[in-house]
């Protein structure tokens, strides 16, 4: 009878060593695992839904008939000075797979060089793959200021 009851109190005696080491095993485990996980999955940043940019460009610097790329956030957008004087801005960002759209002032458009997408000064897609219309961004001049805004 002595002896069962030794053999209870080291078998609760093992468990709880058994216990001890599982747990902080996995606690080891989960506490390098975790900042691994975190590194690897970014957390997502709501984007603000207005956000302004102020032009390093003056108004009187744009030539008619030109377009420039500018930074937009993380992301280029483009300025047209149209062949009338106006202005007008929109990302720069290709609706087909992304690139980095540019003006041509011979033809008086906007052309997408990685698979020939062509805009027009409206930002609507014309030809090419593209699918959709570029997304066209606010402009505020003042003075000689040119802000674009998106919101
Ligand atoms: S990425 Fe612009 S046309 Fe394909």
């Amino acid at each position: 009878m002595v002896v069962a009851q030794q053999d209870e109190q080291v078998d609760y005696g093992r468990r709880t060593v058994n216990w001890l080491l599982g747990s902080s095993l996995g606690v080891l485990f989960i506490s390098i695992l975790y900042p691994i996980v975190k590194y690897l999955i970014p957390p997502k940043l709501a984007e603000p839904t207005t956000f302004s940019v102020t032009l390093p460009w003056k108004l009187a610097e744009l030539k008619a008939n030109s377009g420039r790329i500018f930074r937009f956030r993380s992301r280029p957008g483009i300025l047209v000075k149209t062949s009338a004087g106006e202005l007008r801005a929109f990302s720069a960002v290709c609706t087909h797979l992304e690139c980095t759209v540019q003006y041509r002032e011979a033809r008086q458009d906007i052309w997408c060089a990685c698979h020939n997408g062509v805009y027009d000064l409206n930002g609507k897609n014309i030809s090419g793959p593209p699918p959709r219309p570029l997304e066209p961004l606010k402009l505020n001049v003042r003075g000689d200021q040119i802000i674009v805004m998106k919101g």
